[in-house]
């Protein structure tokens, strides 16, 4: 009795790792590894207004209606993932996606690592303060506290003002977080990407808050991101910037001309 009762545990678990194991394997095969129809897409959807969940969950924003018309235009099948911005980097990496939309700018370094598709949008960094607060430049930040999302351009640009290991830098693993940090005063300030801080400014008017531009900042251009060497996906996805480009239908959907 307590043997066959051993035994058919034994078998129970079994089943499941197979079956937890196959289900890996179909994950696989409709994901990356793909038919050349539906396309797996990590994004970190916590960037408001770019990249960021719906009421109901859903992942929503600029950048994902611009991969949305794309899709549409190079009649393949989308499928959006919330990675996170640190994991995305290895998710497109070791191919458990296709490739990532996130505010992504592209970069020589990052080129040293990754594809990427033509440019599709562009933008800078904007200094996000308290409404009191006497900084006035880039500059102003060097005996300050900033706060940064980890690993981003923001955070490029305020390690080469304050040095790589400064312990004056603050980096978190969301924007929404570094701006926290300001607002919580364990930093002066933070900066990011420009519609992200606007967009946040915006939605939070009782908090006060004040915007500093710099003319420093170089600006940015975005592209999608794919594991090197993707040229037949790369094309595909250039093709279709180029063609929402002539058509104007990028331009509808970021308010600029993006060249
Ligand atoms: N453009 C900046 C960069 O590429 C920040 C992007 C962050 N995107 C995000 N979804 N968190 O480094």
């Amino acid at each position: 009795m307590k043997k066959s009762k051993k035994l058919f545990l034994v078998g129970a678990l079994f089943t499941s790792v197979s079956l937890l194991l196959s289900g890996c394997g179909e994950g696989d095969s409709d994901g990356a590894s793909g038919d050349g129809e539906k396309y797996v897409v990590a994004t970190d959807a916590t960037y408001a207004p770019m990249e960021y969940m719906d009421d109901s969950g859903k992942i929503v924003g600029i950048d994902i209606d611009i991969v949305d018309a794309i899709a549409e235009e190079a009649g393949i099948e989308i499928e959006y993932k919330n990675y996170g911005w640190e994991p995305l980097f290895s998710a497109v990496q070791n191919g458990e996606v296709d490739f990532a939309v996130s505010s992504i700018t592209i970069t020589d370094e990052r080129k040293e690592t990754f594809d990427f598709s033509d440019p599709y949008y562009f933008a800078n960094q904007l200094i996000l303060v308290p409404e009191d607060s006497d900084v006035k430049s880039f500059d102003d930040l060097k005996d300050k506290k900033v706060s940064v999302q980890i690993n981003t351009t923001g955070h490029e640009a305020v390690k080469d003002l304050l040095g790589n290991t400064s312990s004056s830098i603050v980096a978190t693993e969301t924007m929404p977080l570094a701006i926290s940090e300001m607002i919580n005063g364990n930093a002066d300030a933070a900066v990011g990407d420009n519609a992200v801080i606007n967009e946040y400014k915006k939605n939070n008017p009782d908090v006060k808050l004040k915007v500093i531009e710099d003319d420093s900042f170089e600006k940015e251009y975005y592209g999608l991101m794919m594991k090197k060497g993707n040229d037949e996906l790369a094309e595909k996805l250039n093709e279709a910037i180029q063609s929402l480009k002539d058509s104007g239908k990028l331009e509808e959907i970021t308010g600029f001309k993006v060249e």
